[in-house]
C-alpha cells in the first residue's frame, strides 16, 4: 500500500476521482501530444519484423553487450545506441534517478534501423535529420505489460516515437496498476496502436501524465520499437559506479543461482569495457515457477518507481 502510494504521481492521484468534466479537460490536454501515422505497409513489417527475430537471436547466442539485453519473462528489452539504469539497476529510487550507461557500454543502433525506421521518419519530416541517437525493442510476449511510467525527463528529449510491430496493441494514458494479480485500473485514454503505425508522444502527453501498456491489450506477441534523443548532458554513470553496479547484480544473481537456479551464462568481454558480459536476469523457461515469481517481483519495467510484476496472466474486472 505504501509502495503504491509512493509510485503515483499527483496526476495518477486524481485521475481515479475526476469528474466526467475534469476527465474531459485532462483529454483536450493530452490529445495534441499525440499523434499516429501508418507509416509502414505490410509488406515493410514482415522486413522489420525478420530483422526484431535475428536481434532476437543473436540475444540469444550471448552475442550483445551486457545491458543491450534486459530478460523478463513476458516481455524482453534490447538497447541500442544508449541505455540507461532503471528498475532495479537504480541504487536509490525516485525521481530523475536514472542514469545512462557510460559509453560504449551498450551496442549501437543496428543499421536496419536507421535504414528502414529513422530514415523514413527523418523523410516524412516527424523528427529532425539525425536526431534520434537511441532505440529500443521492447519485445512483448502475450500477458506482457509496461506499467504506467513517464519517460525520464532529464535523459529523453520530445517527441517519444514508437512503432508498432507483429500485432496490434494500445498505449493507455492514467492508469492505476495493482499487483499480484495484476490489475489496471480503466485507462482516461486508450490510444490504437496499429502493427505498422507510428505513435510520437510529446507536451502533457509525454511529461504530465504516465502511459503503460496493459497486459489485456496485449493479446499476441507485440514489439515496439522506440527510437528517442538522449539529451547530449543527461547525466551518466561513471566507469567507477558502473563497475559497483555490475558487482552488486553479480552478487543477486548468485543468489538466485544459490538457490539451485539459474547460474548467468558467461560470455565474451564487452568492447572497451573490462568486465565479462553476462545477462543480468535468467532466461524465460530457465527457472522454476516459484522462483520465476520471485525474480518478476524484482524484474523491472521502464522507471524506477514503477517496479512490478506483468508476469502473471491480468485478472480485470
Ligand atoms: C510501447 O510498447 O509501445 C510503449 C512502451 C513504453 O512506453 O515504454
Ligand atoms: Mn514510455
Amino acid at each position: 500500500m505504501v509502495d503504491q502510494e509512493r509510485i503515483l504521481t499527483p496526476n495518477q492521484k486524481v485521475h481515479d476521482n475526476l469528474s466526467p468534466e475534469e476527465r474531459f479537460e485532462e483529454l483536450k490536454k493530452i490529445h495534441p501530444g499525440i499523434q499516429t501515422v501508418k507509416l509502414f505497409d505490410s509488406e515493410v513489417c514482415v522486413k522489420l519484423e525478420e530483422k526484431v527475430e535475428k536481434v532476437k537471436a543473436k540475444a540469444l547466442k550471448g552475442l550483445y553487450k551486457r545491458f543491450t539485453v534486459d530478460k523478463a519473462p513476458l516481455r524482453n528489452k534490447y538497447f541500442f545506441g544508449e541505455g540507461y539504469t532503471y528498475g532495479d539497476q537504480l541504487e536509490q529510487k525516485g525521481e530523475r534517478k536514472e542514469r545512462l550507461f557510460p559509453e560504449g557500454a551498450i551496442d549501437p543502433i543496428p543499421s536496419w534501423v536507421k535504414k528502414y525506421i529513422i530514415k523514413p521518419l527523418e523523410k516524412e519530416g516527424l523528427v529532425p535529420e539525425n536526431w534520434i541517437n537511441s532505440a529500443v525493442i521492447n519485445d512483448y510476449l502475450p500477458g506482457g505489460c509496461i506499467v504506467s511510467h513517464v519517460d525520464p525527463i532529464h535523459i529523453f528529449d520530445r517527441p517519444i516515437v514508437s512503432i508498432s510491430l507483429f500485432s496490434d496493441c494500445a498505449l493507455s494514458f492514467g492508469c492505476k496498476f495493482s499487483f499480484r494479480p495484476i490489475r489496471t485500473s480503466k485507462p482516461l485514454l486508450s490510444v490504437p496502436l496499429r502493427r505498422g503505425c507510428v505513435c510520437l508522444m510529446s507536451g502533457y502527453a509525454a511529461n504530465e501524465v504516465t502511459h503503460c501498456i496493459r497486459p489485456e491489450d496485449v493479446t499476441e506477441r507485440r514489439v515496439a520499437i522506440i527510437v528517442r534523443r538522449v539529451f547530449p548532458d543527461a547525466p551518466r554513470l561513471t566507469s567507477q559506479q558502473y563497475d559497483a553496479l555490475c558487482e552488486r547484480l553479480d552478487r543477486k544473481a548468485s543468489q538466485v543461482d544459490g538457490r539451485g537456479g539459474f547460474k548467468p551464462p558467461i560470455q565474451q568481454p564487452a568492447r572497451g569495457l573490462k568486465r565479462p558480459l553476462e545477462y543480468s536476469k535468467p532466461p524465460f523457461g530457465a527457472i522454476g515457477q516459484q522462483q520465476l515469481s520471485d525474480v518478476s517481483s524484482s524484474s523491472d519495467d521502464d522507471v524506477s518507481e514503477h517496479r512490478k510484476d506483468c508476469n502473471k496472466k491480468p485478472k480485470v474486472s
